[in-house]
């Protein structure tokens, strides 16, 4: 029984310190190959839990039940009491007692809900960012999780994609940013914390770019595009010392990623220095057979461990047949080895091995799940991200000096946390009609809904299928005729429409970007009645908004807020708060410019060449503009800023210097107000064509009215670096333009050239 003897040596080591290497050196050796196995697979809570059928996935992946009592590795079990459960269980039957590690997808946060992930990149405030996830760390490390599948850093572009509101945006500086933020934010400086979570950078890599906007489709992408964009922000988040991170569902250079050796042997492991675990997405490698690339399911696990992934996520692929395959020579053991002992000492960085619970404890989860600190922090972020993309004046509007109808189905709703928020519920939300009764009880409102968020019987997305309390054919009617009237009487309305919040987020990939119809058919009998309209977006992507341009006198962007969206959507309408929120994401002008983003190329043929001389054979659309209706970068305020004395310190740089660009911000308007200052450069010429403009620094400041600040950037030879013709990551001499601004579309410049 000697392996008994070495968990019962373990135990009294987990008492003094975390274990040291040569200990788990030691306990690697002393499993068996079985038991190592136990460590490199994953799965969900329908395997661990005592009143869990064990129905469809374990008879499909044929799991025997003495296979899960040794699995290392859960997903979706939270809450502090039976995630204890599970782990007394899985320790008890492990021959060495290893704790199993507690994963979960906390996303935009745990119980107290942040705006998504797409509209926290519009705040463009990473501090804010990282202390939101340090917020979502400490709810869900007390629930009992011990690592989050987030952040999400994957570059997006494609808007008909649904899973574009886990990003960011479609900005690889931001996203580096960001990503740098949220790992930070939920790791803090030491995993043994019991307020902190392990962070996992996904999904590696390129899963942004699905062909055609389909979800789980191929990706195609050239390889600069690939290294030089979409690399960037994985980089920044494995910097940042995230400790796992998850392959993506599609291929890269036609091989898919989680099979994908190139990817991740010499691109992840050699060239971006990451030592952690790497686990692969959900099924991924098994559906490598599907994807034509392995012959059946062991030969997907040959490939998957080959190139180095650790833990498969959610199928049968390594449990069923890694043993065989290293019995019968086609994968050595010390893959294995490598993998196990990855997987050990990410546990032991967690502080399992003394720590198995970790930071489960049901007193505190009661304590701090929800308070105010959470929810005040959940309202700023919140308001920050909001976009105003229009205003002719009509906001900020007035509790005491007008009356307002609030219509739509946003007005009353609480259904406002994004698709990945499952653990989070509704009731916690605020709606707008709360947070406007509570703040102005005095004003003359009404709150009518209209008709529902989508037709009856329309399907939403593969993680909502489909909404059931829908009004009957009479009771829309009733409904929408209680708008008009309402709309009718009011001075102002404000009209909440937007997708329902599973329209966007997995599976839910969209071959148009339009309201649903049954909401603009409302907007429009409304707009027949009363055309002082604010519209309050509520979006998972940005959509072809074009009508609503034309049509409303504001539209602001709130994205799905979260916990406190009504309480923020209440600050910024009356004017407590300023909008200051810009676009991550570009609103394209309707659905044939997607895929669209600013760092773009210019052509041979560029439009903008022959506006004095028109001609038909320049790059152009017939009916569409070549523009977005909103670029990158784009938010409007409620004070006007006013940018002057842009300078630039040197019109020359040699590769070991630096030059200041510098901007004066006035603030002309009334409001105290944040202005986010961008620059962008271009590099007019190179070996290989270069983007019309990428940014490069930004700068969010407050500034009281007629306050001005001189904002300053520094530029470095870093900072001009990409992958030349000979894919060399260098910079390259010659002349540079470097653009500040309120936005993508700036127009004012310096030059500068490097020699
Ligand atoms: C998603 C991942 C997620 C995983 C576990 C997959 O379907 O693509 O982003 O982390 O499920 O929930």
């Amino acid at each position: 029984m000697q392996q008994r003897k070495i968990g019962n040596d373990l135990k009294e080591q987990r008492r003094e310190s975390q274990m040291e290497k040569e200990k788990l050196q030691e306990l690697l050796q002393d499993m068996s190959l079985k038991e190592k196995i136990s460590q490199m697979f994953q799965l969900n809570a329908n395997f661990f839990m005592d009143d869990a059928v064990l129905t469809g996935p374990l008879q499909e992946l044929g799991i025997a039940q003495e296979d899960v009592n040794q699995c290392g590795n859960v997903l979706g079990v939270y809450g502090a009491k039976k995630v204890k459960a599970v782990i007394d269980k899985q320790m008890e039957n492990q021959e060495h007692h290893i704790p199993p590690l507690i994963m979960q997808d906390v996303i935009n946060g745990y119980k107290t809900i942040f705006p998504i992930p797409l509209a926290q990149g519009c705040t463009f405030n990473p501090a804010l960012i990282k202390k939101g996830a340090a917020i979502s760390a400490r709810e869900s490390a007390v629930s009992g999780v011990q690592l989050t599948f987030a952040p999400m850093v994957d570059l997006v572009r494609d808007s008909r994609w649904g899973r574009v509101m886990e990003s960011t945006g479609e900005d690889k500086y931001l996203n580096s940013r960001f990503a740098k933020a949220f790992v930070e934010g939920f790791q803090g400086n030491d995993l043994t914390d019991t307020e902190h979570v392990g962070a996992c950078i996904k999904h590696f890599a390129g899963y942004g770019l699905p062909d055609a906007g389909r979800d789980y489709n191929n990706v195609e992408v050239s390889q600069r595009t690939f290294m030089d964009d979409m690399l960037p922000a994985y980089e920044a988040g494995i910097k940042a010392g995230a400790v796992t991170v998850m392959t993506s569902f599609n291929t890269i250079n036609r091989i898919p990623a989680s099979g994908n050796k190139w990817l991740l042997r010499d691109i992840l492991r050699q060239k971006m220095g990451f030592k952690g675990v790497l686990i692969s997405d959900w099924q991924s490698i098994w559906e490598m057979t599907s994807q034509g690339n392995a012959e059946n399911e062991k030969d997907a696990a040959r490939l998957a461990v080959k190139a180095g992934v650790d833990i498969d996520m959610m199928s049968n692929c390594y449990v069923k047949n890694l043993e065989e395959l290293v019995l019968e020579g086609t994968v050595s053991e010390e893959i294995i080895d490598e993998a196990v002992y990855r997987i050990l000492e990410l546990k032991n960085k967690l502080g399992l091995f003394e720590n198995p619970y970790k930071g489960a404890d049901e007193e505190k989860e009661a304590d701090i799940i929800l308070c105010n600190e959470h929810r005040n922090a959940a309202r700023e972020m919140a308001a920050e991200s909001f976009v105003l993309l229009e205003n002719d004046g009509i906001l900020p509007l007035s509790a005491s000096d007008e009356s307002i109808a609030f219509i739509g189905p946003f007005a009353n709703c609480k259904e406002i946390h994004g698709a990945w928020s499952m653990i989070a519920s509704a009731k916690d939300n605020i709606s707008i009609k709360e947070a406007v009764q509570d703040a102005y009880p005095n004003g003359t409102f009404y709150f009518e809904n209209g008709c529902n968020h989508i037709e009856d019987g329309a399907k939403i997305s593969g993680f909502g299928s489909v909404v059931t309390d829908f009004f009957t054919p009479e009771e829309e009617e009733e409904a929408q005729v209680r708008a008009i009237e309402a709309a009718a009487k009011a001075d102002k309305v404000v009209m909440t429409i937007g997708e329902h919040r599973l329209q966007s987020g997995e599976a839910a990939s969209y071959g148009d970007i339009k309201i649903p119809s049954i909401q603009m058919e409302l907007f429009r009998r409304i707009y027949e009645v009363n055309r002082n309209i604010v519209v309050v977006l509520f979006n998972g992507r940005p959509l072809d908004i074009r009508e609503l341009k034309d049509k409303s006198k504001a539209i602001l962007d709130v994205w799905f807020p979260g916990t406190e969206g009504g309480n923020a959507i209440a600050d910024v309408l009356f004017g407590k708060k300023s909008p200051s929120g810009k676009l991550s994401m570009s609103f394209p002008f309707c659905v044939g410019q997607v895929p669209i983003h600013y760092d773009c190329f210019s052509t041979g043929r560029p439009l903008s060449a022959y506006k004095d001389q028109p001609t038909r054979f320049c790059s152009q659309y017939v009916d569409i503009p070549n523009e977005p209706l909103y670029p990158f970068g784009y938010g409007l305020s409620y004070t006007t800023f006013e940018y002057s004395n842009l300078a630039i310190s040197s019109d020359t740089m040699t590769k070991s210097e630096e030059i200041m660009v510098s901007v004066d911000i006035t603030n002309k308007g009334d409001y105290i107000a944040k202005e986010t200052v961008q620059m962008y450069i271009q590099d007019v010429k190179g070996s290989v064509v270069r983007p019309v403009r990428e940014l490069k620094g930004f700068q969010k400041l407050a500034l009281k009215p007629e306050e001005t600040v001189t904002v300053t950037f520094t530029i470095d030879e870093s900072m001009l670096r990409f992958y030349d013709g000979d894919m060399n990551y260098t910079s390259e001499p010659g002349l540079f333009r470097v653009y500040v601004g309120q936005d993508s579309s700036c127009k004012e410049m310096v030059t500068f050239t490097l020699r």
